[in-house]
């Protein structure tokens, strides 16, 4: 398997990866049409990553333009394996790729909504642990945030904006 940056071609499997990742019943989950903005308002072509297996694309992440006060910062999400891939490392390989690119733009925090059992791997801590603060404070300790290299940033997080639509 390889990790490697998204080609435009590629969007029709990275939506049918997602549709198959978030389906729990009948209904389109939100985060397909969600990535569909993501792609026209916050895309960031660096941060928009597909796991490879075979030709096939098996699982995608992606990070957006969000900010905290007047510096950016990257909101991480949808994160997606195609269910007969999940458990074998997909996840794991695309959140460290994603975190090394960020890290290589000199990108200063990360922040996601997610299960802290499974971020908590890759050094998310609860947003409110490192002094980044959530949009919705409902989340708990689901909303999580990492503080790379270049210096902490403290304040609020803001989503790009098709997040608000959600
Ligand atoms: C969550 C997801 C991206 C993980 O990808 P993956 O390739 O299956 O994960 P990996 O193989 O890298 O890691 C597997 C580990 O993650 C754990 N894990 C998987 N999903 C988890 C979850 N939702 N909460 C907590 N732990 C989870 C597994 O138990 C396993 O733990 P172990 O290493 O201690 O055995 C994938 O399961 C998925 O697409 N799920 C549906 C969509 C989703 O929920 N996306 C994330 C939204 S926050």
């Amino acid at each position: 398997m390889i990790v490697r940056r998204e080609r435009p071609a590629d969007r029709p499997e990275i939506l049918a990866v997602i549709r198959a990742a978030f389906r729990k019943d009948s209904e389109e989950p939100i985060e397909v049409g969600l990535t569909e903005k993501l792609f026209d308002d916050g895309y960031l072509p660096e941060l928009s990553l597909v796991a490879v297996s075979e030709e096939q694309i098996v699982g995608y992440v992606i990070g957006t333009l969000g900010c905290i006060g007047d510096t950016e910062a990257i909101g991480v999400g949808p994160l997606a394996v195609l269910p007969e891939f999940q458990g074998q490392g997909v996840g794991q390989a695309l959140m460290y790729a994603l975190i090394g690119a960020s890290e290589a733009l000199h990108e200063r925090v990360l922040a996601l909504l997610g299960s802290p059992e499974y971020y908590s791997r890759f050094g998310f801590r609860a947003g409110c642990e490192v002094g980044v603060d959530s949009p919705d404070s409902t989340w708990g300790r689901h909303f999580q945030a990492l503080q790379l290299t270049d210096g902490p940033v403290n304040g609020a997080f803001r989503y790009a904006k098709p997040f608000d639509d959600l």
